[in-house]
């Protein structure tokens, strides 16, 4: 009887599949990494057929590894990276060009030109986000003006625009269906929070023609199904939503006020505001957290640039360690009060400082500055920042008992201290670093009637560690009062 679920998380550095039991423990996991492009100073892409294959490569592995078939998986969920933007021909499947990744930065001035024009508070009010590079619509209008013939042909229908969510379900129905679910429409800067629609106002703005726009259904709901030559039947596609959202789900926050920070590619801390748009004063985004049964629940989210991506510089740009788990021992040979001072603005700063035009600096190097401190200032960067976040949800009213973390870098023990001590916030972290796939699975298991509500993630959910502040407040006050000199040097630069 078929009964497993097949979960894809389409993240920015990499495609992991895992295969779930029906009571959401995980059987087996595959994994591919996939490749950035920088073409030019602040452009971030990526090879479309490659992300397409690296999904298709872990579904067959994950399959073999678990000695199973496509008759033995009961539904598919799809998580994915969200705001990278592609675009794609309706009749043949190719894509105009490559996709343009959410970290990518060419629109910067166009939205300061829509900025200038006084756009900023209806399209804030409309969509909750922010005028940055960072969101979708920019990142279409951009393809719309500049790939030859793009535009004509947007005009005579022959077009399809999506996110990776969007763009994975064309591939796996081959080209059957067109279509998004809220939370990644939510991410667009097209997405009208408050009527759940495409907004007419904002396509004109961006002059998108919504004949690109794919239909958006809730987070759990019939997708489609897979095209039987790709794994010989048709697997029913049950679930999609944008990893962060997912990770919010997967850590069980599913109740206003509860808040989880995800450390991958990026840091993005996401708080449950229930069935109300919460508007922050401090620069923060309102977005969707899920939508089931036509009902929204909303979230406030901070967004950071480079977290984990910090880390990955180190490795591959530095060559000064060879894995990620090296910055652990290294850190821990480096007091916090360290010279030292990076502020990774290695793709301009997001929340909730929104600059897309910051370059990243290194302050504070001596004769003694060597592989140690650049890892512990990597590290303490990640601290700042997520205290930045917290910080702007404080002065929003919101305090916070407890934040759940999860992704990668959480596997850093040091991390996670210096992050609580930082941040003077406790922190628990969950017994899996995969709570964006899992909350994707969830969903599909809620679809396929395997679970009633979302009150049954709170028992696939379990604390693995808590970790509390151990240094004095003042001690953390005085560490991050010379970040924010530092943001502020590197902001009026
Ligand atoms: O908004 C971008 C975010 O969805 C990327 O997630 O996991 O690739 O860092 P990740």
């Amino acid at each position: 009887m078929s009964e497993y679920i097949l979960a894809i998380d389409q993240g920015t550095t990499s495609s992991r599949v895992i295969i779930y039991n029906r009571q959401l423990k995980a059987i087996t996991i595959a994994q591919q990494e996939v490749e950035l492009i920088y073409p030019q100073p602040g452009w971030v892409e990526q090879n479309p057929e490659q992300l397409w294959q690296s999904v298709y490569n872990c579904m067959v592995t994950a399959l073999k590894q678990a000695q199973l078939n496509a008759t033995d998986i009961a539904a598919i969920a799809i998580t994915n990276q969200r705001e990278t933007s592609l675009l794609w021909h309706k009749c043949t499947g190719k894509t105009l060009y490559n996709a343009i990744v959410w970290q990518d930065r060419r629109t910067a001035q166009t939205c300061l030109q829509l900025e200038q024009q006084g756009h900023l508070t209806d399209i804030q009010q409309r969509t909750g986000l922010r005028l940055d590079p960072y969101f979708s619509a920019t990142k279409l209008a951009w393809l719309l003006d500049n790939i030859p013939d793009a535009r004509v042909a947007a005009d005579n229908a022959e077009l399809c625009f999506g996110t990776v969510d969007s763009y994975l379900l064309w591939r796996l129905t081959a080209g059957k269906v067109h279509a998004t679910d809220a939370t990644n429409a939510s991410r667009t800067l097209l997405f009208n929070l408050h009527t759940q629609e495409w907004d007419p106002k904002l396509l004109s703005l961006f002059d998108i023609p919504d004949s690109l726009l794919g239909e958006i259904k809730d987070n759990a709901a019939e997708f489609g199904y897979t095209d039987t030559n790709l794994f010989g039947s048709a697997i029913p596609i049950f679930a999609m939503i944008g990893d962060q959202q997912a990770a919010l789900l997967g850590q069980a926050c599913i109740t206003p006020g509860m808040a989880k920070s995800t450390y991958g590619t990026g840091c993005f801390s996401m708080l449950n505001t229930g069935s109300k748009v919460f508007i922050s004063q401090q620069q923060l985004i309102s977005t969707l957290a899920w939508r089931l049964n036509a009902k929204p629940t909303y979230a406030l989210e901070g967004s950071i640039f480079m977290a984990g991506a910090i880390v990955q510089w180190l490795r591959d740009k530095l060559g000064i360690i060879q894995q990620a788990a090296d910055t652990e021992a290294l850190a821990q040979q480096v007091p916090y009060q360290q010279s030292e001072l990076l502020i990774p603005a290695f793709t301009g700063l997001g929340a909730p400082y929104w600059q897309p035009n910051a370059q990243a600096a290194i302050f504070g190097m001596t004769r003694n500055t060597g592989k140690a401190e650049l890892a512990a200032a990597a590290l303490l960067s990640v601290c700042y920042q997520s205290r930045d976040l917290l910080q702007a949800m404080a002065a929003d009213g919101i305090a916070l008992d407890i934040l759940r973390v999860d992704g990668g870098m959480t596997e850093n023990s040091w991390f996670l201290q210096a992050l609580a001590d930082i941040t003077q916030q406790p922190l628990q972290r969950c017994h899996t670093a995969e709570t964006s796939v899992l909350g994707a699975a969830f969903l599909a298991g809620l679809q396929l009637g395997y679970f009633t509500d979302l009150s049954d993630i709170q028992q696939v959910w379990q604390a693995n560690q808590q970790y509390n502040p151990k240094i004095p407040p003042l001690q953390a006050d005085s560490l991050y009062q010379r970040w924010q000199d530092g943001v502020t040097a590197i902001i009026n630069k």
